[in-house]
């Protein structure tokens, strides 16, 4: 019998390789033969660790399950999908997985991630393949008219961004693959090179193909060395089969990938310090123009695109931009890794076509708060992004939407609190999160965040109110239109959304000292 359960960093985290090794010895004592096949995770990290046994009608699930529990599941039956408190059923008919659009996920959880022959029996290298096939131009144009924008989190349509590299002229071009997924309450990026690695491998030569790239570049940041490892191997493997070396299945394509660790730093997610980190300098940044797209990577034509970004590029190249196209709403098309995390009761990844309602997502899909409370605050979009009160719960997830309430859906991360958090205090850890990781370069950033600490402390203390207010507001306009990059220009949403929504928990005017 074949026994699937995720080795995916947060299912080990909750016990997985326990039970792995209690399921091994329960049937050895029971004299059952079972072959245990790692896989990535299904994103459903409430149902960690989920061990899942092939039977007549299919995979079925039983989650969460605890080390002291498999006695109790043999005993159940469970090798033959008998019945257990825990069992799920089918997992894809669980209702957390019925809802999504399982496009970029659909492999994961599902197949061994460095299994060559699972990845092409689910559909792998057919993209990359219809890639060769067609050449670079229609390939850019495949990538254009699907309507990705990169889901870094600044929604650059991809495309255009590979067009922009593949027409500058150069000597030699760059594939640089960003994951260094620092946002808060984020971790797609992570369980997908965990769970499918060559996915990443196929999207990036994608590109290679499509812009003449010949050398690829994957920025891994530091916290992620499960990640690095799976990477690492699957890279090997794809090596082996030709799909990364010389000639490339046979073509004029040349293409190779190396993994590269970061050392810790927000800021090194930002395009050009990870530029500068990845050519072996200090993470600074760099000031635009030029763009990496048209001096990049030592000084060559770049592209830098998000892990997400890449590994859409399969699903559209083998089902057609139509298709990917076909998913969305407005100028937001595809789908989106949702990432729901912080107090929620379902927390997990969530991949759904744009367009669902925040509330919808907080309240029906995450279930509200894992500690019961009402939900009070969403912050979306990393530790950058705004705070969303229930009053916008009405807002679509797509790029435009967001934007238009002074927002940002960013990387997909959400990140919920209950009616316990104080605003003021989520305030202040913005300005601080800005002042600790600030490369420093610009003074609206390195000076700003620091005095943006100082003045929420002297509002916190009830100190001038309304003139601190008002110069937290002066400072904010400042560094949103003064800074350099990202993240001394968005660390003000989080503190004038939360500053306009959440008024009530800055100290009152009243009680003000003055
Ligand atoms: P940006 O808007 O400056 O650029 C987006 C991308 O498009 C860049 O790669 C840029 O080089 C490219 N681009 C812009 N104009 C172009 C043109 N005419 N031709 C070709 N390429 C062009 O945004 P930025 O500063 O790169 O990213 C900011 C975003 O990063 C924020 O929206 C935030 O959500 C996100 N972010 C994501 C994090 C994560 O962990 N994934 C962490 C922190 C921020
Ligand atoms: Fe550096 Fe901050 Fe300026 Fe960005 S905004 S360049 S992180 S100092």
């Amino acid at each position: 019998t074949r026994i699937f359960i995720p080795k995916d960093i947060a299912a080990l985290a909750v016990g997985a390789n326990k039970v792995v090794a209690r399921i091994e010895a329960e049937a050895r004592a029971r004299g059952l033969s079972v072959e245990i096949i790692r896989t990535g995770s299904r994103g459903a990290y409430f149902l960690e660790p989920l061990v899942e046994v092939e039977t007549a009608e299919g995979r079925i699930g039983y989650g969460p399950i605890a080390a002291s529990e498999v006695g109790a599941l043999f005993d159940a039956g469970f090798i033959n999908g008998g019945a257990h408190a825990r069992r799920i059923g089918k997992p894809e008919e669980h209702p957390f997985f019925a809802r999504q659009n399982r496009l970029t996920f659909a492999r994961c959880g599902i197949i061994d991630p460095v299994s060559l022959s699972d990845y092409a029996a689910h559909g792998g290298w057919r993209g990359l393949l219809r890639a060769i096939e067609i050449g670079p131009a229609a390939t850019i144009a495949e990538m254009t008219k699907s309507g990705l924008r990169g889901r870094g989190g600044a929604g650059f349509p991809t495309g255009i961004k590979w067009k922009t590299v593949a027409d500058a002229p150069a000597d030699r071009r760059y594939v640089v693959c960003n994951f260094d997924e620092g946002d808060s309450g984020t971790f797609a990026d992570r369980m997908i090179v965990e769970g499918d690695p060559f996915s990443l491998i196929e999207g990036m030569t994608i590109c290679a193909v499509a812009i003449g790239a010949t050398k690829g570049y994957v920025y891994c940041r530091s916290e992620y060395p499960h990640a690095a490892k799976t990477f690492s191997q699957a890279l090997v493997l794809a090596r082996q089969a030709g799909y990364l070396g010389s000639n490339i299945k046979g073509s004029e394509h040349n293409f190779d990938i190396e993994i590269r660790m970061g050392a810790g730093a927000y800021v090194c997610g930002e395009e050009t310090a990870l530029l500068e980190s990845l050519e072996g300098k200090r993470g600074i940044v760099r000031a635009k123009p030029p763009l990496p797209a048209h001096k990049g990577l030592f000084q060559r034509p770049t592209v830098v695109n998000n892990v997400l970004s890449l590994v859409a590029a399969p699903t559209i190249l083998d089902r057609g931009a139509e298709f990917y196209a076909s998913f969305g709403v407005g100028r937001s098309r595809g789908t989106m890794p949702l990432q729901i995390a912080g107090n929620v009761r379902y927390g997990g990844l969530f991949e759904t076509a744009f367009g669902l309602t925040l509330g919808e997502i907080v309240e029906e899909i995450g279930g509200g708060t894992a500690s019961g409370r009402p939900v009070r605050a969403v912050q979306c979009g990393g530790p950058l992004g705004a705070y969303f009160p229930r009053a916008l719960f009405d807002t679509p997830f797509d790029y435009e939407a967001f934007a238009a309430r002074d927002g940002l859906i960013g990387h997909g991360g959400l990140v919920i609190f209950d009616d316990t958090v104080d605003m003021a205090r989520m305030a202040r850890f913005a300005m601080e999160f800005c002042a600790v990781e600030s490369c420093g370069k610009c003074t609206p950033c390195r000076i700003g965040s620091t005095r943006g600490v100082e003045v929420v402390d002297r509002v916190i203390g009830g100190v001038k109110t309304e003139e601190n207010l008002a110069l937290l507001e002066d400072l904010c306009q400042t560094m949103k239109f003064g800074s350099l990059c990202a993240l001394g220009g968005f660390a003000p949403y989080p503190v004038l959304s939360a500053l306009h929504h959440f008024r009530e928990d800055f100290a009152p005017p009243a009680l003000a000292a003055e």
